[in-house]
């Protein structure tokens, strides 16, 4: 990334619910640094929602689009970069945060996960018949590769934004 207030844009990934987007945009105002949202940008280039974009595109159309939009954005200006929590499972985008970014995992329990994603209609990969199951499976497989991010922090249930971006500074240092 292009060096500002910081050397290194600060990558946060871990599962759906764990609150990558919430405590990315508390980090950058804290740092006064850019902030950068990896779904948010694919949604503003497709003019669509993400559940849209599955369903028209399909997965694999998405997993394109979010490589490419990483690997640009981690050219921008240095900041802190939430991404989608599949994001971190492809090797090309963890060779491209390791080469212009710290990657920062939140974790969560299944169970925290899942209490602040249920209900929620956006996330394509939980509209099936049994949403608790496809979380359930999605975080078993994912934990281990999760596990090679450079830094973690607990994301429990009741810590608050402002506490979590406490504890990511505290990693950072
Ligand atoms: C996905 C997580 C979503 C979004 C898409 C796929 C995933 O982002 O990128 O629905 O594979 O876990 P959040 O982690 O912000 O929900």
């Amino acid at each position: 990334c292009a060096p500002g207030k910081l050397k290194k844009t600060i990558v946060l990934v871990g599962m759906m619910g764990a609150g990558k987007t919430a405590v990315g945009r508390a980090l950058a105002a804290r740092l006064d640094v850019p902030f950068l949202d990896s779904d948010h940008e694919i949604e503003a280039a497709a003019n669509m929602s993400i559940p849209e974009i599955f369903a028209r595109d399909g997965e694999p159309f998405f997993r394109e689009k979010e490589h490419q939009v990483i690997t640009r954005l981690l050219k921008e200006e240095c900041g802190v970069l939430s991404t989608g929590g599949g994001a971190f499972l492809a090797e090309r985008n963890r060779t491209v945060m390791s080469e212009a970014g710290v990657s920062v995992c939140l974790q969560a329990d299944l169970d925290v996960l899942w209490k602040r994603v249920k209900g929620r209609d956006t996330r394509p990969l939980l509209r099936s018949p049994d949403p608790y199951k496809s979380l359930s499976d999605l975080y078993h497989a994912r934990v281990p590769i999760y596990a090679q991010a450079d830094l973690k922090v607990i994301s429990d249930g009741q810590v608050s934004i402002d506490n979590m971006v406490d504890r990511v500074l505290e990693a950072l240092r």
